[in-house]
């Protein structure tokens, strides 16, 4: 049977860096407590004077991706586009790279399941090509959260964790036993205000009420301590789900690519499955939590640093706002 396989792997993310000496001039914070609470050192944030969409990311991240897989704009035939923060509230950003990429007239569209979203992409990705309908997909993960985020001691327990950026792969048949071996997709919506961003949404009215700037409905809120609880829980729970799948172990991973939420939950996870961090991918000290495009962003790193080699397995992990939570198993 055809499975999907990735031939191609880039990133981008916006030049201006904000440390967090700079995050603790504008709120009630330290390095010291973010570092220990999220391993986070500096994140990039666009810079106000710009206006840089998630798809303008996005875009810089595909050329990337479709340089490495030897395939041009024309040659692609689907556009996944896995964010939270679409360049306009309507349409999705993945129309605005088929336009800016000059790509043929395919199918575009956007996926919103947060930090899942790029597992939840690949795994959609991966339907399309087993079932032989296309080709050459490119699925992007992208994301600028600066401009939603309040850089107030209010706010300071979501605003230190995110980023910005943006990670894109192009998927293509497989010829042999490497490719996407399976993903599972998972999601309990009882949880949606422990990390949500209220408005605008068809439940908020009027649409632009004052009300829902007073109230900072417009600005994402996060009960903390309830995510770290499940994704301490999900992220192993899922992992091993991928693993018994295909009657593996661990022992044959050569790295697990978690979403980058943050490194005290990739700690507890590696220590729940008993791995060593070498085996867990990490680069949230660069770049904080940038929820779809962390995974494309972590495998492009991953991939340019020599740690992933064909043959190799992989295991993709996410878990996030919904809650929902997914992994891929990947045989490089
Ligand atoms: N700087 C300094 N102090 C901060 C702070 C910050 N950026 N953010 C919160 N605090 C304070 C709180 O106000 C609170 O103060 P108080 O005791 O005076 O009320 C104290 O730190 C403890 O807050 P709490 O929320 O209980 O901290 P915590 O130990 O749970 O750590 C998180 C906060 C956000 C780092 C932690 O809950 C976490 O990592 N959760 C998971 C978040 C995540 O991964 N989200 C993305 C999922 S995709």
């Amino acid at each position: 049977m055809r499975q999907a396989r990735i031939t191609g792997v880039g990133h981008a993310v916006p030049e201006r860096v904000v440390t967090n000496d700079d995050l603790a001039k504008l709120m009630d914070t330290s390095d010291e407590w973010i570092t220990e609470r999220s391993g986070v050192k500096e994140r990039h944030h666009v810079s106000n004077d710009e206006e840089t969409g998630a798809s303008d990311l996005g875009v810089q991240a595909a050329e990337i991706a479709m340089e490495m897989a030897g395939v041009s704009p024309r040659d692609i035939d689907l556009i996944v586009f896995a964010t939270i923060s679409s360049d306009y509230f309507l349409p999705g950003s993945a129309v605005m790279v088929q336009e800016k990429m000059g790509m043929r007239h395919v199918g575009a569209f956007d996926v919103r399941a947060a930090c899942s979203g790029f597992v939840y992409g690949l795994s959609i990705a991966d339907q399309f090509i087993r079932t032989g309908m296309h080709d050459n997909i490119l699925l992007v993960g992208a994301e600028i959260q600066s401009v939603a985020l309040k850089f107030t001691t209010e706010h300071r327990n979501l605003a230190v964790l995110f980023g910005d950026g943006a990670g894109a792969v192009i998927l293509q048949p497989s010829h042999d036993d490497s490719g996407v071996l399976s993903t599972h997709l998972h999601s309990e919506g009882s949880h949606l205000k422990d990390l949500w961003l209220p408005a605008p949404g068809s439940k908020y009215r009027p649409f632009n009420s004052k009300e829902l700037i007073d109230k900072d409905l417009h600005v994402p809120h996060m009960n903390g301590r309830e995510v770290f609880k499940n994704a301490v829980i999900r992220f192993p729970e899922v992992i091993q789900e991928a693993l018994d799948y295909n009657g593996l172990t661990l022992n044959d991973v050569a790295l697990i690519i978690p979403h980058q939420a943050n490194y005290r939950i990739s700690q507890a996870v590696a220590k729940r499955l008993g791995v060593g961090m070498d085996k867990m991918y990490s680069n949230i000290h660069k770049y904080g939590n940038t929820t779809a495009a962390s995974i494309p962003i972590a495998m492009s790193e991953a991939y340019a640093e020599g740690k992933i080699s064909p043959g190799d397995i992989v295991i993709l992990a996410a878990f996030g706002s919904g809650f929902t939570w997914a992994s891929a198993a990947i045989r490089w």
